[in-house]
């Protein structure tokens, strides 16, 4: 694996492959790389023969009380991982190199997009996303990159962005990965303690729980989404949102009238559209966010 801490190096490196007709396959990450962004480099490898990664802990997406300072730097670790999952390049470049000057050009999320939910309780979050993945974007020009689906309104945000700026990229969708107890794979979770990590899974539960009632009775869904908030709450939670929504906008249902999306075993039986279930909230001091498709 060559790593390439430069935008000019990366270029040279990735304008040869280009000349030559290979296809080139990005995943971004903010490194202290688990299981969950293994998987995703493996899913590029399908749809490329280059498979690029980077690892940059993005200043922009943090807000002044968040955790930018201690968020975990592995680099040595996330290395070997990437190169034992046969990854051909890394950029990993450091500020001064992407952030030459302050930046202050942006793109900025549709807000009915990127101003709800997570950024909502995190003012700017996507608007640091999209600039930096817009400029990694034109750094790598990938035929293709893979968001996790861990991060959904991220990758809602992300397709949107390629779709209205009109980027050549083929933006795919990796699926959660889950330990054993059903807890998503996340960086943030190697914040937890002993005990908020024992108490951790409930927040998939929830989610479980909330499909499976708003399955039986989805006419209740403001209610249900009340109990699931209390259950949580009743744990030492402190929930921000945990909610019902459309999966194409992540806005609210407008109705959970007749069926007609039951393609699957596991979809809203009586909802119109498919729907996912988001959800943040704080285990101590950690912030955990967790998705389930119904
Ligand atoms: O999901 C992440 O790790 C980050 O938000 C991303 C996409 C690498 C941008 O900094």
């Amino acid at each position: 694996m060559n790593i390439q801490p430069t935008l000019a190096g990366l270029r040279a490196e990735l304008d040869a492959h280009r000349r030559a007709g290979r296809r080139i396959g990005f995943v971004p990450t903010m490194g202290n790389l688990h299981a969950g962004h293994i998987a995703l480099m493996r899913q590029a490898r399908q749809h490329a023969d280059v498979v690029v990664a980077s690892i940059f802990v993005n200043r922009l997406q943090f807000g002044p009380n968040e955790d930018f300072d201690r968020y975990p730097r592995t680099f040595e670790a996330d290395c070997a991982q990437l190169a034992e999952a046969g990854v051909d390049v890394l950029f990993a470049p450091d500020e001064a190199e992407l952030y030459p000057q302050p930046q202050t050009y942006r793109v900025l999320p549709d807000p009915t997009h990127g101003d709800i939910l997570e950024g909502h309780f995190r003012p700017g979050f996507f608007n640091g996303v999209a600039t930096v993945v817009c400029k990694l974007f034109n750094v790598v020009q990938p035929h293709v990159a893979v968001f996790g689906k861990k991060d959904y309104q991220q990758l809602m945000v992300i397709r949107n962005m390629v779709q209205q700026l009109a980027l050549p990229i083929d933006v795919q969708a990796g699926e959660t990965l889950r330990a054993h107890d059903g807890l998503a794979l996340s960086s943030r979770n190697g914040y937890l303690s002993a005990a908020e990590r024992a108490e951790a899974p409930r927040l998939y539960a929830t989610l479980q729980w909330l499909a499976e009632q708003i399955r039986l009775t989805p006419q209740h869904a403001a209610d249900l989404e009340a109990q699931a908030t209390q259950l949580l709450t009743q744990h030492g939670w402190q929930p921000q949102y945990i909610t019902v929504r459309r999966r194409r906008d992540l806005h609210p249902p407008t109705s959970f009238s007749a069926a007609t999306h039951s393609s699957t075993a596991h979809s809203a039986a009586n909802s119109a559209e498919p729907l996912v279930i988001l959800a943040a909230a704080f285990l101590g001091k950690t912030r955990l966010i967790d998705n389930l498709e119904v």
